[in-house]
């Protein structure tokens, strides 16, 4: 049986961050990833000689967590691409062109959105995104639905749909109706403001050059031979003396067990003892949200040729957001645009031409029928990997936080917990995942027990 001081189960972002700086600090790591390949929610592939990011992919200027990492693994960055006009499509299907923040809306619907927006930047400087069950109305703003409390707050339907685009479609990847305004603020204060979430270009400012996943693959190239891939770890057997960790007929020895995998998953490992019920009940009631991420590839980005930025928001299309998705320095250009909870539901159950036919009509809406024949198509499939199963994060149900908020992140004897999904800062995002790595990796290293 092999003995190390801590074993990682989990080669994302979060666990190899936690590997790294516990063997910065002497310590004897092995990290152990199911797949067959590092990275997680984090992946590149090539399509007709271009690289397309199926997961995460931005980085804005507040996540200084990933800007420092980035700068330490000497991983260069660049702006999206943003020049041009934005397109807003509204109810009646209609495209118009804009400039700056402010969509392209009637004054009232305008002053209507202003307002929402100052009264959630409000609220939202008063949580604290590590602890958002102590706010003082926490109970309160927990147990109401986002879509009840945008209907308490304001009259304009347009407006409440903008803004629930900003968070329910665009975030959360959930129907308003299904999480509450409490978690809506913590997404919110995650990003530092809500007026954050609704600046695509702060909140969608920067790529990196090769991808987002060259993080995880140079933190791994720097483990070596401590990342084994294909190690689907099963079982845990744990007391206050160490972990034997369970991987097809082989046992691991260990100190401490870092559990970074989503918390829907860790129900896939068996745990002796088992762990305490709250544990089971506060992960039951976090679950994935779901975004079909599809990106389209054409010779040329010919939205430039005619002043679009490529950049649109429709609140009533099937593609809720589009993006030029174009890599700094190629010719091609490429269009990346989000679908979302229900309707990702909706044609999720389509045949694979239906949904393409449906998806490019949506882009058109935006872009004109050069959009509908695109050379290349990709679609995300973190919804059918059991290794992941939805995008891009997961969230509690209504009234979750308060009652089962501080549970996720509570270490269980010689083993702790975490992913970007229980981040304070950055959650959901790869930030709060560098930002939770990094946390497990300090606590493990000055528990009494470190070696
Ligand atoms: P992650 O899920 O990545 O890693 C968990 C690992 O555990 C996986 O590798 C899994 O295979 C492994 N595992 C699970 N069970 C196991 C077991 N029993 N044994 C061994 N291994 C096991 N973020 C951002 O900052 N900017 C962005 O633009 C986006 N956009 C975006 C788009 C899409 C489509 C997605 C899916 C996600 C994003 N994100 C994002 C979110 C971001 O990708 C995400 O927050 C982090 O990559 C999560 O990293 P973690 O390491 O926390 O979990």
């Amino acid at each position: 049986m092999s003995v190390h001081d801590t074993v990682v189960v989990g080669a994302g972002v979060t666990g190899l961050v936690a590997a790294w700086r516990l063997s910065q600090a002497g310590q004897d790591v092995l990290v152990l990833e199911a797949r067959d390949r590092v990275g997680g929610r984090l992946r590149s592939e090539l399509h007709d000689g271009s690289l397309f990011e199926i997961g995460g992919q931005w980085v804005s200027p507040d996540q200084d967590a990933l800007t420092g990492l980035l700068d330490e693994l000497g991983l260069q960055t660049y702006l999206r691409h943003r020049e041009g006009a934005s397109l807003y499509v509204d109810s009646g299907g209609g495209a118009r062109r804009f400039t700056g923040e402010d969509l392209p809306v009637a004054a009232d619907t305008a002053a209507a959105i202003e307002r929402l927006i100052k009264g959630l930047d409000a609220l939202t400087a008063e949580i604290d995104p590590d602890r958002p069950w102590d706010h003082p109305d926490a109970e309160r703003l927990d147990h109401v639905t986002f879509q009840q409390w945008l209907q308490d707050n304001c009259d304009d339907v347009e407006a409440r749909d903008n803004i629930a685009l900003y968070v329910g479609q665009a975030m959360l990847t959930k129907p308003t109706w299904s999480f509450s305004a409490l978690q809506a603020l913590l997404m919110a204060a995650s990003a530092g403001s809500f007026r954050h979430l609704v600046d695509a270009d702060f909140i969608l400012d920067r790529r990196v050059v090769g991808g987002l996943a060259s993080v995880p693959l140079e933190l791994a190239g720097r483990l070596g031979d401590r990342v084994r891939l294909g190690q689907d770890v099963t079982a845990v057997d744990y007391s206050d003396e160490g972990a034997t960790v369970v991987v097809g007929p082989e046992r691991i020895r260990a100190r401490r067990v870092v559990i970074a995998v989503p918390p829907p998953l860790v129900r896939r490992i068996r745990f002796m003892p088992e762990l305490p019920a709250s544990h089971r009940h506060a992960r039951e009631h976090q679950s994935f949200g779901l975004v079909i991420k599809v990106q389209v590839g054409f010779t040329t980005p010919f939205w430039r040729e005619i002043g679009l930025s490529g950049t649109g928001f429709g609140p009533y299309q099937l593609v809720h957001e589009v993006y030029d998705n174009t890599p700094d320095g190629s010719t091609s250009g490429q269009l990346v645009g989000f679908i979302s909870g229900e309707d990702a539901d909706r044609v999720g159950a389509l045949s694979d031409d239906e949904r393409r036919a449906e998806v490019l009509e949506s882009f058109a809406a935006y872009l004109g029928e050069a959009a509908r024949t695109p050379v290349t198509y990709v679609e995300s499939d973190w919804q059918h990997q059991e290794l992941t199963g939805g995008a891009y994060g997961t969230s509690f149900d209504v009234g979750g936080l308060t009652r089962y908020g501080r549970v996720l992140r509570q270490p269980v004897g010689p083993i702790e917990f975490g992913t970007s999904d229980v981040a304070g800062l950055g959650f959901q995002h790869v930030d709060g995942a560098v930002r939770v790595g990094a946390e497990i990796a300090h606590r493990v290293l000055t528990s009494r027990d470190a070696p």
